[in-house]
């Protein structure tokens, strides 16, 4: 039963809060709850499948230890999300890992890398083709500091609001695009109308202050999960999160006609993968 509503709420679009499921630290990892970890951007991510590393800042000894922290944490999901959610277990592909060291609210980022705004989840180089974009977070602050995120509207609703202006993608430019390597794999017109979603969405600032939205603070010591290229959200402020990707096919959904790429589909009328 309580596997049935995780899913049921994951595909509505909602967030699954786990207030006492905690990622703990052992006693020297806590060194790593530092900015400087970061070598430049927000955060350290590691490819399991791969076992690589990039983003961090330290010295050799330093990274063998963090890297098996990282791992950890992703293996912990692995095993949250085979007990929470068998029904997808067959189909789940497991992306990246991430660490974030670098406090939220004091990020510079241009508007588009901007997360304090509302967006759902969707990147330039690396397209989905329609695959879902399950993360699972842990807020580890040890100093008691809650990771603040705003949740805005229903998906079908920006996706009304949106669709009939965003531009089409341009005939040919998905191979370009692939064969330049600025994408790692084709982006298809799903992937167009998600990144141009994405951007709309933050673009507006009049959408980001006027739309129906909740702020919601995930106390430290506390996980959550949800489809971000479904669920609208902004993290506002906050450090020390661990992140888990997760890919899904639509066809694993319990109810596929909730995803974006079904809704965006019935909208435009057309198929888009
Ligand atoms: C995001 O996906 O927009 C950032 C979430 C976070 O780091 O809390
Ligand atoms: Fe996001």
């Amino acid at each position: 039963m309580e596997q049935e509503n995780a899913l049921h709420a994951l595909e509505q679009g909602s967030v699954l809060f786990f207030p006492q499921l905690s990622f703990s630290l052992d006693k020297d990892e806590s060194r790593f709850l530092s900015p400087t970890i970061a070598a430049k951007s927000k955060n350290v991510s590691l490819d399991c499948s791969r076992g690589i590393l990039k983003g961090s800042s330290t010295d050799e000894a330093e990274q063998q230890l963090l890297q098996s922290m990282m791992q950890r944490f992703a293996t912990s999901t692995v095993a949250l999300l085979h007990n929470l959610l068998p029904h997808y277990t067959a189909g789940l592909v497991q992306g990246r890992t991430s660490f974030r060291p670098v406090e939220i609210a004091q990020r510079a980022a241009s508007w588009r890398k901007d997360d304090t705004r509302l967006h759902v989840d969707s990147f330039p180089s690396s397209p989905v083709q329609g695959k879902r974009i399950l993360r699972v977070f842990s807020n580890v602050n040890l100093q008691g500091k809650s990771r603040s995120w705003r949740l805005g509207e229903p998906f079908e609703n920006i996706a009304r609001r949106y669709l009939p202006v965003l531009p089409r993608p341009v005939w040919g430019s998905s191979q370009l695009l692939k064969l330049t390597g600025i994408t790692k794999s084709r982006r298809s017109a799903y992937d167009h109308f998600m990144l141009q979603l994405h951007d709309r969405m933050k673009a507006d600032m009049d959408y980001q202050s006027q739309v129906d939205q909740v702020a919601f603070d995930f106390p430290a010591g506390s996980s959550w999960m949800t489809f971000t290229d479904q669920a609208s959200h902004a993290a506002m402020a906050g450090q020390h999160a661990f992140e888990q990707t997760f890919y899904l096919p639509v066809a694993c959904m319990q109810n596929q006609s909730l995803s974006p790429l079904r809704v965006l589909e019935r909208l435009a009328n057309r198929t888009l993968v």
